[in-house]
């Protein structure tokens, strides 16, 4: 348990930071813990990097498979969800026509990934739209199963959308793409701490996960997860001394994967720590964080859809720490508006421009978030918006 009077993060006390789905915030004690590190390594480089890493890696990556239900074998410490699914795309060999089943909700950055890969191999990017507001998870599984076909070799499936924060039905998904003789990839930017996650049930072929949004571990923590029968085609972004070692008493994908040139790993190294830390805030440890999230999310987006007098968006089974509201056609521009709740009123939240010209506004909790920090937000809308 955390002692109440001392700040746990370095976030600026006159900020509303309801922004931590972006790009979420380490604690102080898991920052210290990384300048620990840091000056270890500093001290004796050569040691740290060639003689200690291998270890203090496979101890962190141990850890972080107990938290997420996976074997520490089919997982890889890479920088960043973007790097995860696009080591996965540029790594598969598709052939002209094969199609890459996305959702109008992919994350921008992954969709261009895609399209990358789609444009140097003559796949097809197939785009399944989800509705939102929705009414049933059911609705994302009929609109995603809709456009498989007898080409689709790979779904690129959220775990949690960005723009919309909803929670994908994902076990059901994989089970019913798997069927198919489809593979998934899925894109857990916001799984791991969002949802409690068993990647050995889910058995899906690939799965992505950043460590330093809920986790809260340092900027430039993420995990790829890759199914042992598919690890020998998976290859990371750039080839490096594991690619011809001769050594036999690691894998391939563990060899390559480790090291991908000299790069500070100290954000890896500390992935148990924030997972400790995280898990010390409340007795009940990470359940009771999580649930304690999503009680003040779903008391937000009340205030605020009240407020606003917007119906709710989707069901409450499909949040976790984040929502996403629609706010309609807004008098001035989203990058505007966005701008001036934080320069104005001092509240970082951000706003998710539609095709549409209508926009979304989109809330996380985090145990540093109070409801009346969301009631201040419905306000300050109310009047910018109506
Ligand atoms: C769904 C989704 N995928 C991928 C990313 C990219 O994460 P990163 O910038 O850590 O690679 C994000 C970031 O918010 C996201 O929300």
């Amino acid at each position: 348990m955390n002692n109440a009077s001392e700040p746990i993060w370095l976030l600026k006390p006159n900020i509303h930071y309801l922004n931590h789905g972006s790009f979420g915030a380490t604690p102080i004690a898991v920052l210290n813990y990384q300048q620990s590190l840091r000056e270890r390594m500093e001290r004796e480089p050569v040691r740290f990097l060639t003689r200690e890493l291998e270890g203090l890696l496979d101890e962190a990556r141990s850890q972080l498979a107990d938290f997420i239900g996976a074997d520490a074998d089919e997982l890889a410490f890479i920088p960043n969800a973007t790097v995860g699914v696009n080591t996965v795309l540029r790594s598969l060999a598709f052939k002209p026509d094969d199609e890459i089943l996305i959702t109008n909700c992919t994350y921008n950055a992954c969709r261009n990934a895609a399209e990358f890969v789609a444009h140097s191999t003559g796949a097809k990017i197939i785009v399944a739209s989800v509705p939102f507001p929705l009414e049933s998870s059911q609705q994302v599984v009929t609109a995603i199963l809709e456009k498989v076909s007898p080409k689709t070799k790979l779904a690129l499936l959220d775990h949690v959308t960005s723009p919309t924060a909803s929670i994908f039905p994902i076990e059901t998904l994989v089970k019913e793409l798997a069927c198919r003789g489809i593979d998934t990839l899925v894109d857990g930017a916001h799984g791991p701490g969002f949802v409690s996650l068993d990647l050995r049930s889910l058995d899906v072929t690939y799965y992505t996960g950043n460590c330093h949004k809920w986790l809260c571990a340092p900027k430039g923590a993420a995990f790829l997860y890759v199914r042992r029968d598919k690890q020998a085609s998976i290859r990371p972004l750039a080839i490096s001394h594991g690619a011809n070692s001769l050594r036999t008493d690691r894998s391939r994908f563990r060899l390559e994967f480790d090291w991908t040139g000299t790069d500070d790993p100290t954000a890896y190294l500390c992935v148990p720590e924030a997972i400790r830390v995280m898990g010390s805030l409340l007795p009940g440890g990470w359940s009771s964080l999580r649930e304690r999230n999503r009680k003040l999310i779903l008391a937000a987006r009340q205030v605020l859809c009240k407020t606003l007098e917007v119906a709710i968006p989707c069901p409450d089974e499909m949040l976790g720490s984040m929502a996403s509201i629609p706010l309609g056609t807004v008098p001035l521009s989203w990058e505007s508006l966005q701008s001036k709740l934080l320069e104005e009123f001092k509240i970082e939240v951000p706003i998710v421009p539609l095709s549409d010209r209508s926009c979304l506004i989109r809330i996380s909790a985090q145990f540093y978030n109070r409801l009346d920090q969301y009631q201040y937000l419905a306000e300050v809308l109310k009047r910018l918006i109506s």
